[in-house]
């Protein structure tokens, strides 16, 4: 009988026990047993696992977070950090491991391939959706809901009260979320880490705004592309008009997963489990134009700019 690992690694994203439980029966119904490593990279150093059988993922599919959890553990990429892994490895004597996780788990997968020889099969899952080879990966969507939720929310208020609101969304590198967050709210600005950008023209741009008889402005803000605080302390001195933030922070990482991230995480464990059973591993297993898609783990380079820089576009032309 075949003995597959499974891990979940990097930030939490909803819709990550989905596509465990996917993994699991998927698993099962082709004869392999499944052992789940806890706390992540971290658990697979401290050789914490629990054997996972189609009943114990029972109730999981709607959950957020991850019940195997997920630690950060850079020490993987220096030798301390890998010896106790190669222990781990030793003693569960796996024929290979599905990784749900972002860039930094895949990295750590491409480790266990080249220094363990273990074949290992990538699910993409981060609500930052910054994984080259997939066109969305598990739990964006169901952030993106999150923070719209927010938005409207607070633009109820901002329009009563006639305020300017900064409201600072999750994406320290990579701006998508903010920006599909402000296309989809209609905000008035939207500050990205891929655009420089200059106060003045912001407070210009809000003024005009408010000019042309608009009731409130809603500023979404990337935290990648400052911190809400320092935004909104400079909007205040500049037009000195009062000015509110939200930082919606891990809100946005937590909770139930979308109608859309529940298919496609059951879609993408079911595959790559699939894919690993079948002998066909060393990738991540994505959708691009609504297919399975897979790219090479070990290639996996920074995602491009291109899609932010064209929501971006399409935000300020429907301002
Ligand atoms: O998982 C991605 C992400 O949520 C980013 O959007 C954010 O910048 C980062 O993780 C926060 O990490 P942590 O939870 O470790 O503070």
């Amino acid at each position: 009988m075949k003995r597959i690992g499974v891990l979940t690694g990097g930030g939490d994203a909803a819709g990550m026990n989905t596509a465990l439980r996917a993994v699991v029966r998927t698993a099962s119904r082709m004869g392999a047993e499944v052992i789940g490593i806890k706390k992540g990279w971290q658990g697979l150093a401290e050789g914490s696992t629990v054997k996972l059988t189609p009943r114990s993922v029972s109730g999981i599919l709607h959950q957020g977070g991850t019940i195997l959890r997920t630690f950060r553990y850079p020490e993987f990429a220096t030798d301390e950090g890998t010896a106790p892994v190669a222990r781990t490895l030793d003693k569960l004597n796996l024929d290979g491991m599905v990784i749900i996780g972002g860039d930094g788990s895949f990295r750590g997968g491409t480790k266990l391939t080249r220094e363990f020889d273990l074949p290992v099969v990538g699910v993409p899952a981060t609500i930052d959706n910054d994984i080259p080879g997939t066109d969305i990966s598990i739990g964006f969507d169901t952030a993106l809901n999150i923070a719209i939720e927010a938005v409207d929310k607070v633009r109820d208020t901002a329009t009563s009260h006639g305020r300017i609101f900064v409201i600072e969304v999750m994406g320290r590198e990579y701006g998508l979320l903010a920006a599909q967050t402000a296309i989809a709210t209609g905000a008035e600005e939207v500050l990205l880490p891929e655009i420089p950008f200059n106060l003045d023209d912001v407070c210009r741009n809000i003024a005009k705004g408010y000019q042309r008889g608009k009731q409130h402005a809603i500023i979404i803000v990337a935290e990648g592309a400052g911190k809400a605080s320092y935004i909104s302390y400079e909007i205040k001195e500049r037009l000195q008009r009062g000015v509110r933030m939200v930082v919606l922070g891990h809100v946005q990482r937590g909770g139930s997963p979308s109608g859309y991230d529940r298919i496609l995480a059951s879609r993408l464990g079911h595959r790559a489990t699939e894919m690993l059973l079948e002998g066909n591993h060393g990738v991540m297993v994505g959708v691009v134009a609504n297919k399975f898609k897979t790219s090479s783990l070990d290639k996996k380079t920074k995602v491009s700019a291109k899609a932010v820089l064209r929501d971006a576009r399409l935000m300020e032309t429907l301002v």
